[in-house]
């Protein structure tokens, strides 16, 4: 019998890009052939996310879409954050066009979930979360590319009252070091030249007597890996020695990432997030003290249930004196089964959700050109990713040490991959451009 043609889709965040990297693994251990397209797929798969859109009816409509164009000839599966939600909908209607669906923690039961769908025609689904699964097993088949992917841990306990990552993803586990140091030394040795660590909390690691700084420590010694970045941290307990560490090393690179959520106590507070104004600030400070260039990066919720128009001025401030170099600025968008939604009505009305996104984001653009403009004149290392998305074919783009993106000519003497010395001559909000020196 010949292989049966598997096409992935891959929604949401970097823990699904690497979940899809896994997916692959599996499946093509059971035989199946991992194809580029749509078209001349057997079976489409959805990884979907649930932590922010009402993506629901997209992937209804993607569903029908894909089986509209293959005339029904193909059996389709949800994967990932949505899962959960998506069997009760399966369950109840026959007439979805979902044929199987396999939660986060089921994908090594993918090839019996399809064979079951293909044999016998009858939906299957397995969305059990494991308080053990790492898939630490498993050796993603990851795009050839300069930057991998490593999960270090998955799920997480944190339970802040907007997340719906606790439902969707289970209990906090973490990836014994040797197993993930050996991953690290396969992909120097295969040539990719960055890695990021990535969970759900990263500095929730914890592997026996080993935190997440002891792992950091143990990535960086490995010889021949140029740059380590990791995501994403929680202000609440990042780790002091984490700053020391990174200051000391070279290969670990100059950004953290500190999502803030909000700026005022209150807020704050009905979110769960267990820290003040005061001590992220003074987190911020922190880190600044000990790696005075460090490129930080946030992440803001606005519209939080009974944030009043005052209490938003507070986050408006901190953004103003910290002077993030990125920020990810969301709307509360309510989640099923979070203690937010169940204690709070969604009541900040959405046109004064929209005011307090475009202030915000004004505000955010003017600090972010401003910071990638004092970058002119320097000489930056940067490792050159891909061919320019932004500007044209005639140019690439990779990322400074702090991670914006930074764009140069096309030459001869160098390509992707290559970790080059670049002047800086340009910026944007988005990105510095620069010549090679
Ligand atoms: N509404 C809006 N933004 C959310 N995020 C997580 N849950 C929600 C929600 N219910 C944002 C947070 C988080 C990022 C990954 O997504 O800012 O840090
Ligand atoms: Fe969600 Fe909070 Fe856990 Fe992040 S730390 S995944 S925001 S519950």
């Amino acid at each position: 019998m010949s292989k049966k043609n598997v096409f992935i889709e891959t929604y949401g965040c970097q823990m699904n890009v690497y979940d899809t990297e896994l997916v692959k693994s599996i499946l093509q251990k059971a035989e199946y052939k991992i194809v580029d397209q749509e078209s001349t797929a057997d079976i489409v798969m959805l990884n979907t996310c649930s932590v922010r859109d009402n993506a629901n009816r997209k992937i209804y409509n993607r569903v029908h879409e894909i089986k509209k164009a293959k005339d029904g000839k193909v059996s389709i599966g949800v994967l990932g954050c949505m899962a959960t939600n998506f069997k009760t909908n399966l369950l109840e209607n026959k007439r979805l066009g979902i044929d199987f669906i396999a939660g986060p923690d089921s994908y090594k039961h993918l090839p019996n979930l399809i064979s079951t769908v293909t044999e016998t025609g009858i939906k299957a689904f397995d969305v059990t979360l494991s308080e053990f699964e790492t898939y630490s097993d498993i050796d993603p088949v990851r795009d050839a590319g300069v930057n991998a992917w490593i999960a270090i841990m998955r799920g997480c306990n944190n339970f802040c009252t907007f997340c719906v990552v606790p439902y969707t993803r289970g209990r906090e586990r973490s990836r014994e070091p040797k197993n993930i140091i050996e991953e690290v030394k396969r992909l120097v040795k295969n040539g990719y030249k960055q890695v990021t660590l990535l969970g759900q909390n990263v500095n929730s690691y914890q592997h026996e007597k080993y935190d997440f700084t002891d792992l950091m420590k143990m990535v960086s010694d490995v010889e021949g890996i140029e740059r380590i970045r990791y995501t994403s941290p929680h202000p609440k307990d990042f780790p002091r020695k984490l700053l020391s560490l990174m200051s000391e090393r070279n290969n670990i690179c100059n950004q953290v990432h500190m999502p803030l959520q909000a700026g005022n106590d209150r807020i704050l507070d009905i979110m769960n997030r267990t820290y003040t104004q005061r001590e992220f600030l003074d987190l911020i400070k922190e880190a600044r003290d000990i790696m005075p260039n460090v490129n930080i990066s946030t992440d803001i919720i606005l519209g939080f249930p009974t944030e009043t128009a005052q209490e938003f001025e507070d986050t408006v401030k901190v953004v103003q004196e910290v002077e993030f170099d990125q920020a990810y600025i969301f709307k509360y968008s309510e989640r099923p089964n979070t203690r937010a939604s169940k204690k709070y009505a969604d009541d900040v009305p959405e046109k004064e959700k929209t005011r307090r996104i475009v202030l915000l984001n004004e505000i955010q653009h003017d600090i972010a050109l401003r910071k990638n403009q004092s970058h002119i004149g320097q000489i930056e290392k940067i490792l050159i990713a891909e061919t320019s998305t932004k500007r044209s074919a005639d140019y690439y783009q990779g990322r400074n040490d702090g991670n914006t993106v930074v764009i140069v000519p096309k030459s001869d003497a160098y390509t992707k991959g290559d970790l080059i010395d670049v002047k800086i001559h340009g910026a944007t909000k988005n990105a510095l451009q620069a010549d090679v020196v």
